[in-house]
């Protein structure tokens, strides 16, 4: 397996432009199954994600093709319901397939899907919504076997937590279903909304995805389009603390800054300067950043959990004490013990963290644990003393393109062996 050796202490320098999102490109994928057409879909970043998605729409009888970022995918020969459970445990985002399966075919046959171990991952609310919309479940070792034998009804669902999978997966289901669907306590993630345009471009009728309350009105069929996938808001985040944490000036390229609406006043208390221009991104941070009151995590427009582990490196180095609060998963945290390996001062109780900034940190030899974790111990080595052996391309590579590419072209000293 790769590793990653990192010489902290060189400042950065340059442009990049941001790679799409991943969390936008996997559920898009999944939806092309309920066009029966051809797709285009460009910004799709090269990740091991993307590739599982292409893998799964592979195993169901679709054609993909990919050139550079532009996936061209052909979803009129989808022959099979069925997703294998060694591709479902590749990644937790394999059950947004459930919805489009259900939607195209009525039926489906697949497992509980693998990720990041983040703390307990469950599906219910997904699960719950489709049995609301009138698909039966059964649930046996781990496989589900879910089949709407009078088609799927549009109704009301009211999530109990804003799930941005389970928010996907009912809007996929609903795009062909009887009728209309109302979604209350919808994930209002850009990636949903992304989702929804994607779907709408394809003849689907959803209004309100990026609000609360999402009303999506079922269609006969769909057809193929082109669409462009929004950049990647947590690559941002997390070159944005790279920059920080190396005293550095970076120019970030196709950036939505209201994307950044709760991450961008982080960096400009902690004495970033940050101006954004046309997609283009400015960013210029002072030798040292300084501590920020609170980061709270919460769904969308709060601060983001997955930037939690990169901003919690930046404040790692950072003049005083930061507290972090992380509310969206159980267990996401694995990054403070690596961490305090390179001499941080991280205290835990629960999901509150207090991080003591400390002048320095010293290299060490660091295990990732997952996606975000990875990247956050990549931050924290560019500032450290000395030469950092990172074991993370196995989780890195999944929400990263050629992330070690990126940081050694603003001139980090990063070699990947
Ligand atoms: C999506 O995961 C993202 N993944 C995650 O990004 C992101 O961290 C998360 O949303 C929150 O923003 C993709 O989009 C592919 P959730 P998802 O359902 O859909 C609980 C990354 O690093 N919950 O909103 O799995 C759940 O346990 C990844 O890129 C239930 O209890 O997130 C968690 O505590 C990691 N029952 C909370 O909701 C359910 O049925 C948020 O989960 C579903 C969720």
């Amino acid at each position: 397996m790769a590793k990653l050796f990192i010489e902290g202490g060189r400042k950065l320098k340059g442009e990049v432009k941001l790679q799409g999102a991943k969390n936008s490109a996997l559920p898009i994928l999944a939806a092309t199954v309920l066009t029966a057409d051809e797709s285009v879909l460009h910004n799709c970043p090269c990740l091991t994600d993307t590739e599982t998605s292409i893998k799964i729409l592979r195993c169901l009888g679709a054609k993909v093709n990919r050139h550079g970022h532009t996936l061209v995918v052909n979803t009129k020969d989808i022959s099979s319901d069925s997703i294998s459970d060694s591709l479902m445990r590749q990644m937790r985002s394999s059950i947004v397939f459930l919805g489009a399966i259900l939607g195209r075919c009525g039926r489906a046959k697949l497992s509980f899907p693998g990720g990041c171990e983040l703390g307990p991952r469950p599906i219910d609310l997904h699960l719950e919504a489709l049995r609301q919309m009138g698909t039966e479940i059964t649930e046996h070792h781990g496989e589900l076997v879910c089949c709407a034998p009078k088609g799927l009804n549009g109704t009301k669902i009211s999530l109990s937590f804003p799930s941005v999978g389970a928010t996907e997966n009912i809007m996929l289901a609903a795009t062909l279903a009887k009728g209309t669907t109302v979604i209350t306590n919808a994930a209002r993630e850009p990636e949903i909304e992304d989702l929804a345009d994607y779907l709408n471009k394809c003849g689907a009728c959803i209004y309100g995805a990026g609000e609360g309350t999402i009303v999506i009105e079922g269609r006969e069929e769909l057809h193929g389009t082109s669409h462009n996938i929004i950049p990647d808001r947590i690559v941002a985040a997390t070159l944005m603390s790279a920059a920080a944490v190396t005293g550095s000036d970076i120019v970030l390229k196709d950036v939505i800054p209201s994307h950044l609406s709760a991450v961008i006043p982080v960096f400009e208390e902690a004495g970033c300067s940050v101006s954004v221009k046309e997609g283009i991104m400015n960013i210029e941070c002072p030798e040292r950043p300084k501590a920020w009151s609170l980061t709270r995590t919460t769904p969308y427009p709060g601060f983001p959990t997955d930037a939690q582990a990169p901003l919690m490196a930046m404040a790692t180095i950072a003049k005083g004490t930061t507290v972090f609060v992380e509310n969206v998963f159980e267990s996401r945290y694995k990054h403070i013990g690596e961490f305090l390996r390179l001499g941080a001062n991280v205290k835990t109780v629960g999901k509150v963290a207090v991080v003591q900034g400390v002048e320095k940190l010293y290299s060490s030899s660091l295990q990732a644990q997952d996606l975000r974790g990875s990247a956050a111990l990549v931050v924290a080595a560019l500032s450290a003393q000395g030469v950092a052996e990172i074991d993370t391309t196995k989780y890195l590579d999944r929400g990263y393109e050629d992330f070690d590419g990126v940081l050694l072209s603003l001139g980090a000293k990063i070699q990947k062996i």
